[in-house]
């Protein structure tokens, strides 16, 4: 399958990796930048960046558009006559709507929509995304793409807001905490490249447990909890020091207006 992907910044550049690591063949993604060169990275991935987006389209199945917000109206208006009919235009700009899109192509002739919120984990296809689309088709395809790179969730519009904050931005704020169990572990005298590894795989091993059991997370903690032990006397001084409601702030104030 021919791919293009308009953008070759950190989520572009990081869904090609992505692909490429899944087994997309790198000869069959076209990526486009406006400034010329490849990026050290992706050409160590063996993909190269040009910056004609006409060409980059040409006989693509799908297309990426993983500009800027504020960019993607300037870089899809002018490609309406370049699209064959039965493309995947595949979006990636938050806050873009289907409609915006559709508004962008509409000159464009028999060319299917859809939208993705991903996070930058999808360069390890540990991703997670959310994906909307016009039509059954554009949704099976962009799915199917992005379930290469993690998890893929159907979604509706209007929660896109909710997984930006809860995927895009919550990624970092989950390697907050990673960082604040590293400081944890440094003034306990355990070197800090050691503390974060120590704990980065704690947060694999959590999260594991809840994905593979389907259980709710207090389900795991119960089995760690021995009364009157230690992990809930810190679970309670962290609770104390706000720590629930400081993660749901700070997702909240993470989540876009619009
Ligand atoms: N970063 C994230 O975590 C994340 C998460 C979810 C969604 N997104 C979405 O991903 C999109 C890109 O964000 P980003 O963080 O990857 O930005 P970025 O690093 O600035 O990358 C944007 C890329 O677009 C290129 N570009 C600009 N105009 C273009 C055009 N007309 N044709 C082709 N390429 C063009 C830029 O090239 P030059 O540098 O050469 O000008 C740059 O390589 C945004 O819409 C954002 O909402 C990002």
């Amino acid at each position: 399958m021919k791919i293009a992907i308009l953008g070759a910044g950190n989520m572009g550049g990081a869904i090609a990796k992505g692909l490429v690591r899944s087994g997309v063949p790198a000869g069959d993604i076209a990526l486009t930048r406006t400034q010329p060169g490849t990026p050290e990275d992706l050409a160590a991935a063996g993909l190269s960046v040009g910056t004609d987006n006409r060409a980059a389209v040409e006989g693509a199945e799908v297309v990426f558009v993983a500009v800027k917000p504020w960019l993607v109206s300037a870089a899809l208006q002018p490609l309406a006559g370049a699209l064959r009919a039965g493309t995947t235009v595949i979006s990636v700009a938050a806050g873009v709507s289907l409609a915006e899109l559709r508004e962008d192509l509409s000159r464009a002739r028999g060319v299917r929509l859809a939208r993705v919120m991903p996070n930058t984990a999808v360069v390890l296809c540990c991703g997670v995304s959310g994906v909307a689309a016009e039509s059954p088709e554009a949704l099976e395809v962009a799915r199917g793409l992005m379930a290469r790179l993690g998890l893929a969730v159907a979604l509706p519009e209007d929660k896109f807001g909710a997984m930006t904050a809860l995927s895009g931005c919550g990624l970092a704020h989950a390697l907050r905490f990673l960082r604040a169990g590293q400081e944890a572990g440094l003034e306990m005298g355990v070197p800090a490249r050691m503390a974060g590894e120590i704990f980065a795989q704690v947060m694999r091993g959590a999260a594991e447990l809840v994905l593979h059991s389907g259980n709710h997370p207090e389900a795991e903690v119960d089995r760690v909890c021995t009364p009157g032990g230690l992990t809930i006397k810190g679970l309670n001084a962290m609770e104390r020091a706000g720590f629930t409601g400081a993660v749901v702030e700070g997702l909240l104030a993470s989540l876009p207006e619009k």
